[in-house]
């Protein structure tokens, strides 16, 4: 049986790029597989959100995830700052890593590009804490979208360094993995290439979004004019929309839009109406689970507090043996 681990930052609501990247499916693998999902919020303290949020935003992502269909009884669903053996394995892990392979890390580098009043030290060390929420649960296979593919290389890269020189096979190698195979990229409403809470709040279609919220939404999304002549390529904006409609349609709505594009008949107005209703149907089962979950407080703390038990008990042996294999002993 393999052990899968699911990680998402608590920064806001859920959208559908979360879901298709790091949710969709792995659900099922709930049943033939030994399933975490947790919460990174030591992750998430990097932007510093308000100690009054984070709570709430922990919260969130918590429904969240129950409601797109994650048993807490077949699945461990845990918050990373419940299992405080990350943070031992973060600092054991970190004496092998180098800051110029840090520094090098694509995300980084995005990083200090875009926030360069806040190049934290948590930034830098970020894929080692991520390295080590993987590794804790010794995880074969890591559900994430297409850009933290590098975060998982280096995953690996420090796995096998840590094997290297304590001359162990202790931890595995984990992929990063898509249930289709390949990683996924769901785009934005905004044209930009990639739904992100974190880059356009305007690019989200959140899983807790009402359906008049998603109509206005996606109307609103960004297109173009119509193609003037047959089978033009796409404009990034309208690509967008054909992927999304990929993600959420009736193979037949597609193949119907496609023709129309190709024909040049296309009508916009047309296809987000369509695409609207088909993410509304989508959604519509996640989004009266959510409100139900949003009065079970009661329920939420009993799931937390059972995913802390089932999650510590996993790093803890990790921990254990990593001690072991490292030389720290008990007087
Ligand atoms: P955001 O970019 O909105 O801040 P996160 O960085 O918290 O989202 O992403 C959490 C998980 O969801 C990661 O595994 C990430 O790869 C995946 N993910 C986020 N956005 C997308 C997307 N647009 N398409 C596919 N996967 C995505
Ligand atoms: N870095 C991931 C993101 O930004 C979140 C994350 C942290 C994660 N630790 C993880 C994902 C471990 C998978 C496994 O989305």
């Amino acid at each position: 049986m393999d052990t899968v681990l699911s990680g998402i930052r608590p920064t806001g609501f859920l959208h559908l790029g979360n879901y298709f990247g790091a949710l969709q499916n792995f659900t099922r693998m709930q049943f033939d597989n030994n399933c975490f999902f947790f919460i990174a919020d030591y992750h998430s303290l990097t932007t510093h959100p308000h100690p009054a949020d984070l709570h709430e935003n922990i919260k969130n992502v918590l429904i969240d995830y129950l409601a797109a269909g994650i048993d807490p009884e077949k699945s461990t669903i845990y918050v990373q700052s419940d299992v405080p053996q990350v943070c031992e394995l973060t600092t054991l892990l970190s004496m092998n890593v180098y800051v110029g392979e840090l520094q090098r890390v694509a995300s980084f580098k995005e990083k200090v590009r875009r926030q360069p009043d806040n190049v934290n030290a948590g930034l830098l060390n970020y894929p080692v804490l991520m390295a080590a929420d993987i590794l804790i649960h010794r995880a074969d296979k890591v559900p994430v979208g297409k850009d933290q593919e590098q975060h998982l290389e280096l995953t690996r890269d420090f796995a096998q360094r840590f094997n290297r020189i304590y001359e162990t096979e202790y931890f595995k190698l984990p992929v990063a993995y898509n249930f289709g195979k390949q990683l996924v990229k769901i785009p934005g409403l905004d044209g930009s290439t990639k739904m992100s809470k974190s880059d356009n709040e305007a690019s989200c279609i959140y899983l807790s979004d009402d359906p008049a919220v998603i109509r206005k939404k996606v109307m609103k999304a960004v297109s173009d004019s119509g193609p003037t002549e047959p089978n033009q390529p796409k404009p990034q904006a309208i690509e967008n929309l054909f992927t999304l409609m990929q993600a959420v349609s009736a193979p037949e709505t597609l193949a119907f839009f496609e023709e129309q594009y190709n024909k040049c008949q296309i009508r916009y107005g047309d296809m987000k109406k369509q695409l609207a209703e088909d993410i509304v149907q989508f959604t519509a089962p996640i989004y009266e689970k959510i409100k139900e979950l949003r009065s079970n407080d009661d329920y939420i703390a009993k799931v937390a507090r059972m995913g802390a038990e089932k999650a510590r008990a996993s790093a803890d042996k990790t921990i254990k043996d990593v001690r072991e294999i490292i030389g720290i002993k008990h007087f």
